[in-house]
């Protein structure tokens, strides 16, 4: 494993920093200074590639790539319940108020156990950034001390994270196992984690971010939801939430407070440009154009929405109307951690909105024409549009950004990658990439330019340069 701050790495280089478009340098020279930022990006095509490479070679800050890997740009996973991963891939059979009582609340009470915290946590964390993941933004629990195990994993095993302790104080969706004990515990715990993130002394360079959580209004009484607004404007933190996600959430809010969803977090300051609502399937065109004019982002989850929503969440429509939409794998209420299948149900997913999925009618009546998106799309979404709704540099290679990156072998032991000669061109290879690569393939990952997880790749085999 090789850190990269202060190098040149030389090998092959894939993104998508513009929707729709993805762009590969067969041969490139990136450079990374000594705080883990992208300097500049010099193809093999560049007058100035030979002298760079020789100048690299020569101090000794060149680190050569195999021929059969790709680097991508690390993905950016906007919505993560960090608790919820022991029943990843389980207790799916319910709708989600069910599930919340039956499965989720209960596990989630479990984090009042600190070390039992620290040991789903830090094994998450690894398992994010073996799966390519660099940025998290994640829901912990209610707890504070076991909030600050998820921080205190994230710094220690370099991964970029936001991350926010729970508030959800409404004693009518609330457990008494479960809850934020008063208005005051909400916010106060809320703040102290604001604190302990930004005064954490591993956390200089803040790789890590405090966020304001409320659960979502139906676990939030009006005083909190306010409250945590307050806070996020004089913090100036992320907030992130849940909006639209369901037909019964969706009612759930409309009878408590009169206000469709998105409309309510706006009257109380909840949706501002660092806000990130996941879900969001059910937004009125007016809820769009709302969120829009606040321009705050939206977690795409098409995995979990299968499963809670009932609904496919109209991206295309969203995105002509120019909202900041990212991917989220919405662990546990989608069953994969890989943001790789969060990128193919995305696709999958618009598809079958585009087209329809019920036989017995026609095919023009059977589905809502024009919303289908492509694979270019979708690493988009995952990459560089989720470092946008985020308002961080990351999920491109650009000047100024972090160096966040997986490096992706095709030929790797135990890989599910298969190259042949007739599929060499550099966008067909690269959806093949996207589409079958599983964490064996990912020989390496850095956070920052630093070397976070993967196999040893080994000596480069020398035929690139
Ligand atoms: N709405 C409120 N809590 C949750 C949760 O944990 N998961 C999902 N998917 N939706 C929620
Ligand atoms: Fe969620």
């Amino acid at each position: 494993m090789t850190d990269v701050r202060g190098k040149t790495l030389v090998g092959r280089f894939s993104h998508a920093p513009v929707r729709g478009a993805v762009e590969t340098w067969t041969e490139a020279l990136v450079a990374i200074d000594h705080d883990g930022l992208l300097v500049e990006c010099v193809q093999r095509t560049d007058p100035r590639f030979d002298q760079m490479l020789a100048e690299a070679e020569s101090r000794g800050s060149l680190v050569r790539t195999p021929s059969t890997s790709w680097i991508l740009p690390g993905f950016v996973d906007l919505h993560i319940h960090a608790p919820q991963y022991p029943q990843l891939g389980s207790a799916l059979d319910l709708p989600l108020e069910q599930w919340l009582d039956h499965y989720t609340f209960p596990l989630e009470a479990r984090f009042a156990d600190v070390e039992y915290a620290e040991a789903v946590y830090s094994t998450l964390v690894a398992d994010l950034l073996a799966a390519g993941t660099t940025t998290a933004l994640m829901f912990a629990t209610i707890h504070q001390e076991a909030t600050r195990a998820l921080v205190d994993s994230s710094l220690d095993r370099g991964l970029r994270a936001l991350v926010g302790k729970v508030a959800a104080d409404d004693e009518q969706q609330c457990p008494d196992f479960y809850r934020d004990a008063s208005v005051a515990a909400a916010l106060d715990g809320t703040e102290a984690l604001i604190d302990y993130v930004r005064s954490h002394r591993k956390n200089q360079e803040k790789l890590v971010l405090p966020v304001v959580t409320p659960r979502f209004v139906p676990s939030c009484t009006d005083e909190t939801l306010s409250g945590l607004a307050a806070l996020a404007a004089r913090y100036d933190t992320h907030v992130q939430t849940h909006c639209s996600e369901s037909d019964w959430a969706e009612s759930y809010v409309q009878q408590r407070t009169g206000y469709r969803d998105a409309e309510y977090l706006d009257t109380l300051g909840l949706l501002t440009p660092k806000t990130v609502l996941a879900h969001s399937v059910f937004l009125s065109e007016t809820d769009m154009d709302l969120v829009g004019s606040r321009s705050s982002g939206i977690a795409h989850c098409p995995l979990s929405n299968a499963y809670f929503a009932n609904a496919v969440f109209p991206l295309r429509a969203a995105l002509r109307k120019g909202l900041h939409v990212g991917l989220g794998t919405d662990i546990s209420g989608g069953p994969s951690l890989s943001m790789r299948d969060a990128m193919t149900m995305t696709v999958t997913a618009s598809r079958m909105l585009d087209r329809g999925v019920d036989p017995a009618l026609s095919p023009e009546e059977r589905g809502r024409s024009g919303a289908a998106e492509d694979w270019r799309t979708a690493f988009h979404l995952a990459t560089a549009a989720g470092g946008e709704v985020l308002d961080l540099k990351v999920g491109a290679f650009v000047p100024g950004y972090a160096f966040d990156a997986q490096l992706i072998d095709t030929a790797a032991e135990g890989g599910t990658i298969r190259m042949f000669a007739d599929t060499a061109s550099s966008d067909a290879s690269l959806a093949k990439i996207l589409y079958n690569a599983t964490p064996a393939n990912i020989s390496e990952v850095w956070v920052a330019g630093r070397s976070v997880a993967g196999r040893d790749p080994g000596p480069a085999d020398g035929t690139r340069a």
